[in-house]
């Protein structure tokens, strides 16, 4: 679909939102975020391409065309309790990508601290910004690899183009699930526990967590409520990580 047939869609299915198409931005998740700052509503853009997109802990997100970039203003609804908002998210975007792709149930799994995995690699990962800092509307950011995987990293991601899944408006009814997951669905559950339940655990490859610089490696334990997780490292030895 072209550009702005892609936003008259949009538009057309989801009356409260506002849409931003771009071929290419430097950050959805800036864009954002500048739109939101001179206009606090539902701001939702998406792109083509960046060509700056970014990762959490400053890291750069590869950005080539035909993934999906992605991201929306929302209004928090957990002020003062980030942790059930990025446990929120997490499952949001996984519960988008089983709605679109049902077939792919038993592959998928979400990866601390909020990563979503097709098997043993990376698909798609969320990052979190404030707008102000009152924290009432945040804008979150989303990159989806449907076609292409990063390149310096080819043996921990993957797309679903790579994964063998494939279909005419692949990327429009991602996104349509996904809209529709964060903006028509009342925020109610407990998403620490399906967080949990949507982990990956049960696997018997050996995860990498990285926090700042320091890389851990083992199997997840537990899930604390104050978002940390305590994983079992190859030695065998439990090794708290906080966020
Ligand atoms: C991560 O796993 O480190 C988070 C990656 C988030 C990438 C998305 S792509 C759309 C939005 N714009 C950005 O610059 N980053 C997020």
């Amino acid at each position: 679909m072209k550009l702005f047939s892609q936003q008259q869609y949009f538009q057309d299915k989801f009356h409260k939102l506002h849409f931003k198409f771009y071929d290419s931005v430097n950050s959805t998740n800036e864009k954002c975020k500048e739109m939101c700052r001179k206009n606090y509503q539902n701001w939702v853009v998406i792109a083509n391409s960046q060509s700056k997109g970014r990762g959490r802990y400053g890291r750069v997100w590869e950005s080539q065309a035909q993934n999906i970039y992605i991201s929306f203003a929302i209004k928090n609804p957990f002020i003062n309790d980030i942790v059930t908002l990025n446990f929120y998210l997490g499952v949001t975007l996984y519960r988008a990508l089983i709605t679109s792709f049902p077939g792919i149930k038993n592959n998928l799994t979400l990866k601390w601290p909020n990563d979503v995995y097709f098997n043993t690699k990376k698909l798609a990962g969320i990052l979190i910004e404030n707008v102000d800092n009152e924290l009432r509307w945040i804008v979150v950011g989303m990159g989806i690899n449907t076609y292409a995987s990063p390149q310096e990293i080819p043996c921990t991601a993957t797309s679903l183009s790579i994964e063998g899944i494939h279909g005419e408006h692949l990327r429009t009814n991602v996104i349509t699930n996904l809209l529709e997951e964060v903006y028509n669905r009342e925020a109610t559950e407990d998403y620490r526990r399906l967080f949990w339940e949507y982990s990956v655990k049960t696997h018997n490859d050996i995860y990498s967590y990285t926090k700042g610089d320091k890389l851990y490696r083992g199997i997840l334990q537990c899930l604390h409520d104050d978002g940390s997780v305590t994983i079992c490292d190859t030695n065998g030895q439990n090794i708290h990580i906080t966020v």
